[in-house]
């Protein structure tokens, strides 16, 4: 695990920035797992600057986002098809034929999330997953009790993370109960996993994360057992690790070369 606490959530998200913009300077043809809500709007406006500013191209990057609600168009401006377009993909110029999101709408949900799977594979498999987390520990929507080698399925928010993403919607009812996501085991297949946190309400679901036993209560746990595991976290988000010294002090020391 490479944990890397910066002052701010801007500050540790210019890093992810830059550690995905190098990734795809040097594999043009990147197959990159994406993420939405709050975590990484910065990280995203980050890349599009990139893009405009330094000619970052994403033409040949395939992306794969980790989930999707059931039952909303990619239309619908709570969607997570509409938040890509709003937050990364207008902005960039990836080819829409190389985006991948879960479909809110299929008719055949298991066929679907077999597909998606089958998509993932057929790309290559996933270079880098950004995730966020829950506060109470979700990947993707792998809610606790998730099984921690599921793969792209169906699950219920639990009422925690419905409260915790009303606000994308009008009113707290319109929200799906149901999400397509990729499952813990997906997204163990990754090559490398880039997780963002940033606030004090994080802070119990990192330090249960990181230096707690690995446990289907806290999906995100099992990343312990990913060999490339890297936590990008703020001050208050980091603030109940116990090792907090020795994490800082690790990164701290490494030579740049090896830094994210
Ligand atoms: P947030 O959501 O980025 O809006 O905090 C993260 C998550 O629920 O995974």
């Amino acid at each position: 695990m490479e944990i890397i606490i910066q002052p701010t959530p801007e500050a540790a998200s210019l890093l992810a920035a830059r550690h995905l913009a190098q990734l795809i300077r040097e594999k043009p043809n990147a197959v990159l797992g994406l993420a939405t809500g709050h975590t990484p709007l910065a990280l995203y406006r980050e890349l599009i600057r990139l893009h405009r500013e330094d000619g970052l191209d994403f033409s040949r990057v395939t992306t794969f986002n980790l989930d999707e609600y059931v039952g909303l168009p990619p239309a619908h401006p709570a969607s997570y098809h509409a938040f890509m377009q709003e937050h990364l993909f207008a902005h960039v110029n990836v080819s829409p034929s190389r985006i991948h999101l879960p479909d809110g709408l299929a008719t055949d949900i298991p066929a679907s999330c077999r597909a998606y799977e089958e998509a993932i594979r057929a790309a290559g498999g996933i270079d880098l997953q950004l995730l966020g987390i829950g506060g109470d520990g979700h990947i993707g929507f792998n809610e606790p009790s998730s099984s921690l080698a599921s793969r792209t399925r169906i699950k219920t928010i639990t009422e925690r993370t419905r409260r915790d993403n009303a606000y994308a919607f009008a009113t707290p009812d319109a929200m799906p109960h149901h999400v397509l996501t990729m499952g813990v085991g997906t997204i163990m297949d990754a090559r490398q996993v880039l997780l963002l946190a940033f606030g004090a309400k994080k802070a119990d679901a990192i330090a249960a994360a990181l230096e707690g036993p690995i446990t289907a209560m806290n999906p995100a746990s099992i990343l312990q057992m990913h060999p490339v595991a890297k936590y990008l976290l703020d001050e208050p988000a980091a603030a109940k690790l116990t090792r907090l010294d020795y994490y800082r002090w690790v990164y701290d020391g490494k030579p740049d070369w090896q830094k994210v």
